[in-house]
Formats: C-alpha cells, structure tokens, sequence
C-alpha cells in the first residue's frame, strides 16, 4: 500500500488546514503569502504582518506532536503492510510518527537550502525554537527585519552561503527525483490510501489518479468530499486520527 498525504492528515495535531474553515489561506493570502514574489511584497509594505506569519508558522509546528493517523501509519510501515508515504506537507510529524520511506513532494520546513551551491542542511527543531526565541515580540521595520533574518538564518555548513526553508512555494518546481519516485510507487501499488487533501494543487493531485489508473484499490479518508471521491473504492469521511488506525488494523 502507499499511503498520500495533505494537510489534513496534520489538523488533528494542530496545524490548520490551508484550505476551508479557519484555514491558513483564509487568513493569510496565498498570493502574499505562498509565493516568493508575494513575501517579498509583504516584506517591503507590511514587514511586521510577515514577522507575525513567520513567528504563527513556527509556534504552529514546534507545537505540533503526530496523532494517531501518523502513528498508524508509521507502525504499518514497520509492519510491512506500508510500502512508503507521498505527502504533501512540509512538517516533521510522518518521521516522528515513525515513517521511514517518505517522498515530501513540497519539501521539509526542517531542511534548509542554500542560496549559493544548492546544497541542503538539517535545521533541527531546537534551531528553529532558537530563532523564534529571537524574532518573536520583535517589532521591526523591514530593514531591521531582513537583517535580523540574514543575521539569525543557520548558514551552509559547505560554503558558508545564505540559506532558506527547503520549502516549495506557488510558482516554484517540485524536487524532480522526489517526485519521480513518487509516481513510479502510485503506478505500481496494489492499494492507494488518500487521507487529508483537497487534490487542488497539482503536479502532487496527479498521485491518485496515476495509482487509479494502473488499477490499485483506492481508499479515501477526509471529512468531506473530494474530486477523489468519486474515484475512490471506498471513502470515509471520517476524521484521519480516528479511522485511519482502524484502517490499518491498529
Ligand atoms: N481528517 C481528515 N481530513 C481532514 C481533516 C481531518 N481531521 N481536517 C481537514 N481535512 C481535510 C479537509 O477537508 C481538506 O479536504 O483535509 C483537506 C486539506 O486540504 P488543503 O487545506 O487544501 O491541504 P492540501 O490538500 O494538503 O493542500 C495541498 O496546497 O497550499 C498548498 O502547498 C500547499 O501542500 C499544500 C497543497
């Protein structure tokens, strides 16, 4: 079985959703704020609105633990039940929820790239904390703003450059190999288990059908309907953290 994963499977351990009631895009919008150019124009007109998105984002997933959705599936893996995980989201709650064979088709907030050889680094939760020990209460002008973050961001240990969150926004490609490989598992799996996602947002939306399409057993959990719904074999519109455990027999 491979397993696909959204931001859904995650609103149970208190990371909102993107989409729907009380959203992340809800509040902040995905043009400002889910694209390069749109952060650099909240920057440049409303610094201390960016400072609060940055400072909500990583209270947000610092505070987050992995619910029993995340556990389930971690313990399927181990079992063998579980080939590998396709997930969409850039928190680290599939590998503490024990997931070893993950492709994260929009990157890792726990990753930093960086911005002169490309190369990545591992940018550990008691880093993140440390930062937003620094940046948060702050109030800044955008000049003071972009300084502090050049001065606090962890820099490559290669080549000493700036970095960035290994993070796709809007308009950026996904990681080729990650999501090559993704594709290869969702065309030769048995069985596809879809929990959590709206399927909006694409090359990632194309997973199901290419699993569908080479005749894997689909199996939908989301607590409303989807455009995979009408593909799955089965769909629970049930909450993840309740019926994904069952699902896998935990
Ligand atoms: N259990 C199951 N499903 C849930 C739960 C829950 N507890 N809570 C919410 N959902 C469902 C919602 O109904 C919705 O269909 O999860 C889905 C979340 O959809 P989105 O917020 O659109 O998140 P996602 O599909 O992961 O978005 C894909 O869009 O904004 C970009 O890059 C971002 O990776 C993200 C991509």
């Amino acid at each position: 079985m491979l397993v696909f994963t959204g931001a859904g499977i995650s609103a149970e351990s208190g990371i909102p959703t993107f989409r729907g009631q009380g959203g992340i895009w809800e509040k902040y919008e995905p043009e400002s704020f889910g694209t390069l150019p749109g952060l650099g124009m909240v920057w440049l007109t409303q610094p201390q609105r960016l400072l609060e998105f940055i400072v909500e984002a990583m209270q947000t997933f610092l505070r987050a633990a992995p619910n029993p959705a995340h556990l389930a599936i971690g313990e399927a893996e181990r079992k063998g039940s579980v080939r590998a995980i396709v997930t969409q989201n850039i928190d680290d709650l599939h590998e503490r929820g024990g997931s070893r064979t993950l492709y994260k088709l929009h990157g890792d907030l726990y990753t930093l790239r960086c911005l002169r050889c490309d190369g990545r680094a591992k940018f550990d939760r008691s880093s993140v904390q440390a930062i937003l020990n620094q940046l948060d209460q702050m109030r800044v002008g955008r000049l003071a703003l972009l300084r502090k973050l050049w001065e606090i961001l962890p820099r490559c240990p290669s080549c000493e450059g700036h970095t960035r969150p290994d993070v796709v926004f809007f308009g950026e490609s996904l990681p080729e190999t990650v999501l090559a490989a993704a594709q290869e598992e969702a065309a030769k799996c048995d069985a596809l288990l879809i929990v959590g996602t709206s399927g909006v947002v694409y090359p990632a939306a194309l997973i199901p059908q290419m699993a569908a399409r080479s005749g894997a057993l689909i199996v939908e959990v989301n607590n409303e309907e989807t455009p995979y719904t009408q593909i799955s074999n089965y769909s629970f519109l049930r909450k993840a953290g309740e019926i994904v455990p069952k699902l896998l027999g935990m």
